[in-house]
């Protein structure tokens, strides 16, 4: 059985009340940065002061989510301010192995992510430069969408490479991540569970939390 790390979503925080909304998330892994720049994607988020900012406050190791056009340009700066995995896409990046090695030297941890549409199948012959690769179960650009069951597929196949080239790379998903969902993608192979709404949005944030964890670990 594979552990599994919970990675709570900032976007659903409140962002004038980010420092207590980092504290709450105590019971989690990770926290899940999602930086977004109006052109990868059609919404704005935060970008390196706010990001340095959460990586020197934050309790949990920092997953930056970069939907950002040009991640071969910008991601080293993410590293360097203080992000401890930046995760970059396949649909905005130009060169995936040399920006991983640039942030390896950095020691910063790197993830590559496909979009719905994106197969993952073109990673197979390069997933040994990756700590992480991100599954997206929505598309991405916004929290609390509906969670894509038609991903499972991909999320399997990829587990099953990773097992066969003996690897230890996680598997992350992102997108409507629930305790309804988490046991479909823990199921599936997915290790590194982003959850943005689903624990921002509860009343009790680590009663949300314990409560992926625990249905993804069934
Ligand atoms: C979407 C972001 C996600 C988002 C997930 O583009 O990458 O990280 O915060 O939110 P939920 O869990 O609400 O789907
Ligand atoms: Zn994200």
């Amino acid at each position: 059985c594979m552990s599994i790390s919970i990675a709570p979503s900032i976007l659903s925080a409140d962002f004038c009340n980010l420092e207590r909304d980092l504290d709450a998330i105590h019971a989690a892994d990770l926290v899940h940065i999602d930086v977004m720049d109006h052109h990868f994607v059609p919404n704005l988020t935060i970008g390196e002061p706010v990001v340095k900012r959460i990586c020197e406050v934050s309790k949990l190791p920092t997953d930056v989510h970069l939907m950002i056009d040009d991640p071969d340009r910008w991601a080293p700066q993410f590293a360097q301010n203080g992000a401890d995995s930046v995760t970059f896409h396949m649909g905005a990046t130009h060169a995936p192995v040399r920006l991983a090695r640039q942030l390896h030297d950095m020691g910063t941890k790197a993830c590559f992510a496909v979009r719905p549409a994106e197969p993952v199948e073109p990673i197979f012959d390069i997933l040994s430069e990756f700590d992480m690769i991100l599954i997206m179960t929505v598309e991405p650009g916004f929290g609390g969408q509906k969670f894509l069951d038609n991903q499972l597929g991909k999320v399997r196949r990829l587990r099953d490479e990773i097992t066969r080239q003996g690897l230890n790379t996680r598997v992350e998903v992102d997108g409507g991540v629930s305790p309804k969902t988490a046991p479909l993608v823990a199921a599936a192979g997915a290790d590194v569970l982003v959850a943005g709404s689903a624990v921002y949005g509860a009343p009790d944030i680590t009663e949300a939390i314990t409560s992926i964890r625990e249905a993804a670990e069934k």
